[in-house]
């Protein structure tokens, strides 16, 4: 029996994702970031070997850009939860709010449409003569787009909550990114998912790395391993927040979502694991850390980062691979959470 199985669930994601090793950005990785010859994490890195051996360095990855709800990504695993308690509370309309190159509003969207749920979504800014990326994707999958500026984005969601209660309708609110604890279910059940993966390949894993921005994600993992009852370090890379910020929001929602999952345990800042070294420029400005991940791991792997979180996320492991912070013989997995669609948005950043 699954951690969620008496939680209601709206099937969205295709389930299980992926696990796979990246064998040639291993091998690559030592000419890409230049590494001290004789390291011996070039040893390791320049010998990678098939998925399962525990013996050799490799980075692994788990593939939540294809979970295939509209372009994919980590909102999906959240929605099927948030969905579904929508509709155990009589909703008719869904409301969010985001960025305006959001991949939790297009999914939201995406998700509402699916269940014949209208969709509404508060971003921050003005309408671009042109939408492009997942601001096009909102409009193409039929969600009601408000515009405001990004610090009254709560009230304005509240206050469109109100009007539509006033008109008649059944609204049910989804918090930014999707990170209560209802959502944050989607993953803790994501980490069985994993879990049952990596035994079934009889496979270590040393630490699972990932974005961290609304800290639901991290919460649901943290809340998933205590629950499994697995020690695997959980380090998430911070994509807009200083580490202290993030730490207590996370354990403040992990705390919440056990509590939510019926296996209540008490999280302090001090639990989570948060590295929040790549802010670069701050919330989705692309910067070379982030370039040169989305262009490595494109061109070792043929995988597709996002300019926002993974490829923040992704660069910023890479950086802790240079400074030596993973012992050889270990095996790290990056969770990628999605995002590709905002790619079209940098286009002019990206072919600088
Ligand atoms: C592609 C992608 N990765 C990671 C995240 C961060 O997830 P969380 O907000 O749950 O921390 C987001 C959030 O919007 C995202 O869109």
């Amino acid at each position: 029996m699954a951690i969620t199985d008496h939680l209601p669930r709206y099937p969205l994601a295709f389930l299980p994702t992926p696990l796979h090793s990246l064998p040639r950005l291993s091998a690559m990785v030592c000419d890409e970031l230049q590494l001290p010859p004789g390291s011996r994490a070039i040893e390791r890195l320049r010998s990678p070997r098939g998925l399962g051996t525990a013996s050799s360095f490799q980075l692994l990855i788990k593939r939540d850009d294809q979970t295939g709800l509209a372009g994919g990504g980590n909102k999906t695993r959240k929605l099927e939860f948030l969905i579904a308690d929508a509709q155990a509370k009589g909703a008719d309309v869904v409301l969010t709010t985001g960025a305006i190159q959001s991949n939790h509003c297009r999914q939201t969207a995406a998700a509402a449409a699916r269940a014949g749920l209208e969709c509404h979504v508060v971003l921050s800014g003005a309408p671009p003569p042109q939408p492009n990326g997942n601001l096009l994707l909102d409009h193409l999958l039929g969600a009601k787009i408000h515009w405001t500026a990004r610090e009254n984005r709560p009230a304005r969601l509240a206050e469109l909550t109100e009007e539509l209660r006033a008109a008649g309708r059944r609204p049910y609110p989804i918090v930014l990114g999707g990170s209560d604890p209802v959502g944050a279910s989607g993953y803790a059940l994501a980490l069985e998912e994993l879990w049952g993966q990596v035994r079934a390949l009889d496979l270590k894993l040393d630490a699972i790395v990932f974005a961290s921005s609304s800290g639901g994600t991290q919460a649901g993992l943290v809340a998933g391993a205590w629950a499994l009852g697995w020690d695997v370090p959980l380090l998430g890379i911070s994509v807009d927040e200083p580490a202290a910020d993030l730490k207590a929001q996370v354990a403040d929602l992990a705390t919440r979502t056990t509590n939510h999952l019926g296996r209540p345990h008490t999280f302090t800042a001090g639990d989570i694991r948060v590295d929040a070294e790549y802010l670069g420029g701050g919330y989705a400005v692309m910067g070379d850390l982030e370039r040169e991940a989305i262009r490595l791991l494109a061109q070792a792997e043929g995988i597709l980062l996002d300019p926002v979180y993974t490829g923040r996320a992704f660069g910023g492991l890479l950086d802790r691979i240079r400074r030596g912070a993973f012992e050889p013989g270990q095996n790290i997995l990056f969770w990628h959470t999605g995002g590709m669609p905002a790619l079209f948005a940098y286009a002019r950043e990206l072919t600088r």
